[in-house]
């Protein structure tokens, strides 16, 4: 599991293995957009602040993965234990 922070919504919440971190913000009660839920068609994009993201996505290309400033959210995860995003 990884820690993802919503830098606006002021919530740390834990997104355990199986689950993504769109569905566990939206428990929490924050508005996500999604579409294909696959990573191929950028809906659920969130800005990175801080972390390094696992991308899983074929939306982003390779200098995008790289800079690291970018997550789909519906299959995404995290290399570091923490990811602050601009939710
Ligand atoms: Fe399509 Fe996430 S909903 S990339």
């Amino acid at each position: 599991s990884f820690e993802v922070a919503l830098a606006r919504s002021c919530m740390t919440l834990t997104v355990p293995a199986g689950r993504t971190i769109l569905d566990v913000v939206r428990e929490a009660g924050v508005d996500m957009p999604s579409s294909c839920e696959q990573g191929a068609c950028g809906t659920c994009l969130a800005t990175v602040i801080e972390g390094e993201p696992d991308h899983q996505d074929v939306y982003l290309n390779d200098a995008e993965k790289r800079s690291g400033t970018k997550i789909m959210t519906c299959v995404s995860r995290a290399k570091s234990a923490r990811l602050v995003l601009d939710l």
